[in-house]
């Protein structure tokens, strides 16, 4: 039976919530369009909506349309983009049965997931509606005496925001809020896999009180073209990107034509550290958040682990129990704890991945294959001894692969973990308080959990050091992506 009727039949309450979800995702108002774009549910590969094929014209359009809407808004006071922001935020929330379930139907993450990312998001959204009244400056002496020095920090100006699949919803109020609450217009191109869920959320924002035109949302299948024309128009003063650092870097060298303020949050190769003195039901349950979190879709997935000989071989057994524990299925059921991945691509790379670490002498202790249904489902799956010389050991996983390597002492874990040219995210796990700083200081990254699998949190500065990005999101770090530091100075004679 087609997934359709069958999700139909063993669920028609929530399939019918679902189409009416579906069907509540507004169109594009911009009509310069060639074709559209069908988007897939990665549970079934099939079709469930289509959206706009926006042209390089129509592009070009959506950035005079935010850059004179957001010139506007940057003569708003912070307190109305406050409270402008604050009424999203509930409006977000109001709405979060449409939006989780328009996200799990697009993306395949579980809907437990979806809800959990619902609320992430809108935290974006609640804490920038804090932030946007802190907008910071300063008021100093010159050291020489004789004058006084005054800085602002304004809207940089029209920002370019694009976003990944992964996170449809997290990623694009992480950008469109600190953009709104510095006072900035913007652009959005969310990835033509999970379009859905931005629409919806940026339609739901204009509801709630953002400015028609302030927010625009571009989908194009030709994000070259896109890129190319948007982030060199004079009118950009701000691009900000999640995704692969090849892109990264090619946006880069488009932002580099009109010095075009840039922040990139890009690839990663999270090592993960279990020292001999961890607490191991703490390791086992961090290690399945740091590498499970969204079926291993994340950046700042645990990418390598590097387990001491010690604590090896419980760790494993542990570990590889809980993995091959977790239930597989239909992400809008309740009681799965693992979708399927984005698309069939991924299902090949997470192949052949496997297929080159056994080849290459790691041990699989369970998963390994692709499911034999519609839709594209890999197994959970853990790989012991994996060589250096394995695929996986640099290739940013994305899918729920464990890959561990056994090491033996606290230096050798270092220098494995940071022999890699990315630096976003790591995890160390150590019930010994110096250890834990110790190697947090030595970790080459932006990011470190200590006895802690889950980083992101709103009021934290996301990102990376080494080819994995620059600049932060989140926090109040986040809003200064945004802004531009303005210096006056003014000469003073003694009156008193
Ligand atoms: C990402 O995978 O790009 C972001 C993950 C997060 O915010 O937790």
């Amino acid at each position: 039976m087609a997934y359709e009727a069958a999700f139909a039949e063993a669920d028609p309450e929530l399939y019918a919530r679902s189409k009416a979800a579906l069907a509540a995702v507004p169109g594009s108002l911009l009509t310069g369009i060639d074709g559209t774009i069908p988007v897939l549910d990665p549970a079934t590969g099939e079709e469930i909506a289509t959206i706009p094929n926006h042209t390089v014209e129509t592009a070009l359009e959506a950035v005079t349309l935010a850059d004179a809407a957001g010139r506007a808004w940057a003569k708003t006071t912070p307190r109305k983009r406050s409270d402008v922001l604050h009424a999203v935020y509930a409006k977000l929330i109001e709405n979060r049965d449409d939006l989780a379930l328009i996200m799990s139907r697009e993306m395949g993450k579980t809907i437990t997931e979806s809800y959990a990312e619902v609320q992430y998001a809108a935290d974006y959204v609640r804490w920038y509606a804090e932030e946007a009244l802190r907008a910071g400056g300063s008021y100093r002496e010159s050291p020489q005496g004789g004058s006084t020095m005054v800085t602002t920090r304004g809207p940089v100006g029209l920002a370019v925001l694009i976003t990944p699949w992964n996170f449809p919803m997290a990623m694009a109020t992480r950008k469109i809020a600190p953009a709104l609450a510095a006072g900035c217009g913007c652009v959005v191109k969310p990835a033509t896999l999970t379009p859905l869920t931005t629409y919806l959320t940026v339609k739901l924002f204009e509801e709630a009180g953002v400015p028609a035109g302030l927010v625009q949302v571009i989908t194009t299948n030709n994000a070259s073209a896109f890129s190319e024309a948007v982030i060199t128009d004079d009118r950009v003063r701000k691009v900000s990107f999640t995704g692969s650092t090849p892109v990264g870097s090619t946006l880069m060298r488009l932002a580099a034509k009109n010095i075009v303020k840039s922040s990139m949050e890009l690839g990663g190769n999270a090592p993960l550290l279990v020292f001999d003195d961890a607490d191991l039901d703490r390791a086992i349950e961090g290690a399945m958040l740091a590498k499970m979190r969204n079926g291993g879709q994340t950046c700042v997935s645990a990418n390598r682990m590097f387990i001491q000989e010690g604590i090896a071989d419980d760790f494993i057994a542990g570990f590889t129990e809980k993995m091959a524990g977790l239930v597989q299925g239909n992400p809008l059921n309740r009681e799965v704890e693992l979708g399927p991945v984005v698309d069939g691509r991924a299902v090949e790379r997470l192949q052949h991945l496997v297929a080159d670490a056994t080849a290459k002498g790691a041990d699989l202790r369970t998963g390994g294959t692709k499911l034999d249904r519609a839709g594209h489902f890999f197994e959970a799956t853990v790989l012991d001894n994996v060589p250096v010389a394995a695929d996986i050991t640099t290739t940013e996983i994305f899918g729920p692969i464990a890959s561990i390597t056994r090491v033996k002492t606290q230096e050798e874990a270092i220098a494995k973990a940071n022999d890699t040219c990315f630096g976003l995210a790591a995890f160390v796990f150590t019930e010994n308080v110096d250890r834990a700083f110790n190697v947090a200081e030595a970790l080459e990254t932006g990011m470190v959990g200590i006895n802690n699998g889950l980083l992101s949190n709103v009021a934290a500065p996301f990102g990376g050091v080494k080819q994995s990005g620059i600049g932060r999101e989140g926090s109040s770090e986040g809003l200064e992506e945004y802004q531009e530091i303005r210096y006056f100075t003014m000469q003073r004679r003694e009156t008193v």
